[in-house]
């Protein structure tokens, strides 16, 4: 419930993708917000009231001179109950109503009059996505702090196929979460590297050494930085994770492909946090053909470049140096030695034999050891919270 005591006003326009609007008041009811509906005379024509109305759990606005219910100028109490308003779908013709001022309607007067946050998800025909009238539209809006969702590329309701198409309920709500829960961009201006996921190291064709890593801590990492503000370049090895859609996103495979993405990219950044579960080891030899099953095996395996290690050789006093440290004893003395051997302002310290920490849940407990050797023990959280923990230290 992280949207308790938050009030959405969706304002819900026109178009075929109307009814998905449905999903995203539902999906936002889940996570604890009140959702109060306002709809265009229009949308009504796709979805009625009534269904908003049920869905939501209160009176949908629609008229402006609809007899009261109560004392009060709807409009007006709308725009002061909104801790964000959201436009979903939005049409081309809001979008022109309030770039240009107009407001003749419940949902552009509505936006005329708040002062809170507004996002707007447009959906439509691609050409007319690609008007510039629209497109300068948009810009004027953006300019002035408006948030976008971009539409989607897919097959649009009139058949044409093209970018338009309403973005993925989850991704609004998502976004409409983001846009509640970081108001402030404290990291506008700074550019981070985040490693993610497991290496695979392959020994032949079919057969690959691996971990259990799963991603979820470092896409944690890079999803807060992005809604903090942060230009965000995501290395990640292979995981079942989405990324993050405004992240510059570089899949790898092995360590030595993480080890050249990650050095490639590491002068361009101000900060770098190794979340990912890198192989030491990799097999000496790659065979061409699947190895035959030949009653037992060994595998001989050779070191692989410790890319933490290295950045701290490079960069280490020049550029904020994070390091993660996964143990299953010793945790802190181990995490000590490898904040100091590799050089870095910070190390997080997980045991992945604690219950809630490390591996695959969406939970973890950590201790922050910086270099001066001051500890900071969280307890169990969400790994976004220790995304925030870990972002916090960051200036
Ligand atoms: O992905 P999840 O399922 O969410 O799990 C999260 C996690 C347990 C993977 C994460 O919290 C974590 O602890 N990541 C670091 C895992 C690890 O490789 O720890 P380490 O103690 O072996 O390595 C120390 C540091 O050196 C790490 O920052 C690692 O990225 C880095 N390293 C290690 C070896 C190597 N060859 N190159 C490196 O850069």
């Amino acid at each position: 419930m992280v949207l308790k005591g938050k009030t959405v006003v969706l304002g819900v326009t026109g178009g075929i993708a109307v009814y998905k609007a449905l999903d995203v008041v539902s999906g936002l009811k889940k996570l604890g917000a009140d959702v109060k509906v306002m709809m265009t005379k229009s949308a009504t024509e796709f979805v009625s009231p009534i269904t908003f109305q049920a869905i939501s759990q209160n009176p949908v606005a629609v008229s402006m001179f609809e007899e009261p219910k109560a004392w009060e100028i709807q409009h007006i109490s709308l725009a002061k109950a909104a801790d964000i308003i959201a436009i979903i779908p939005a049409t081309a013709n809001i979008i022109g109503k309030i770039a240009n001022g107009i407001a003749d309607d419940m949902v552009s007067t509505t936006v005329m009059a708040t002062t809170a946050p507004v996002i707007i998800a447009p959906a439509m025909n691609t050409n007319m996505y690609k008007n510039p009238i629209l497109c300068r539209n948009i810009k004027t809006l953006k300019d002035l702090d408006y948030l976008f969702i971009n539409p989607d590329c897919g097959r649009l309701a009139c058949g044409d196929t093209g970018e338009g198409k309403l973005a993925s309920v989850d991704t609004i709500i998502d976004e409409i979460r983001n846009a509640l829960l970081y108001p402030v961009k404290d990291l506008k201006g700074k550019k981070i590297l985040v490693t993610a996921g497991p290496t695979q190291e392959a020994f032949d064709p079919v057969r690959y050494i691996t971990n259990h890593s799963s991603g979820k801590m470092g896409y944690a990492i890079a999803k807060a930085a992005l809604c903090r503000g942060a230009e965000v370049i995501l290395v990640s090895g292979k995981t079942n994770i989405l990324p993050p859609p405004n992240a510059n996103f570089i899949s790898v495979t092995s360590a030595r492909d993480m080890y050249d993405a990650v050095m490639e990219n590491a002068e361009s950044c101000d900060v770098i946090i190794k979340a990912a579960a890198v192989a030491d080891y990799r097999p000496e030899t790659i065979s061409d053909e699947k190895i035959k099953k030949n009653g037992n095996m060994t595998l001989s395996l050779t070191s692989n470049p410790d890319i933490l290690k290295s950045l701290g050789e490079k960069f280490g006093g020049r550029k904020t140096l994070i390091g993660f440290c996964m143990e299953t004893q010793d945790l802190i003395e181990n995490a000590t030695h490898k904040l100091k051997s590799k050089n870095l302002d910070f190390i997080v310290a997980n045991n992945i034999k604690n219950e809630g920490a490390g591996f695959g849940v969406d939970t973890n407990i950590v201790t922050i050891i910086d270099k001066n050797g001051e500890k900071n023990t969280l307890p169990l959280s969400s790994k976004e919270d220790v995304a925030n923990k870990i972002l916090d230290r960051i200036k």
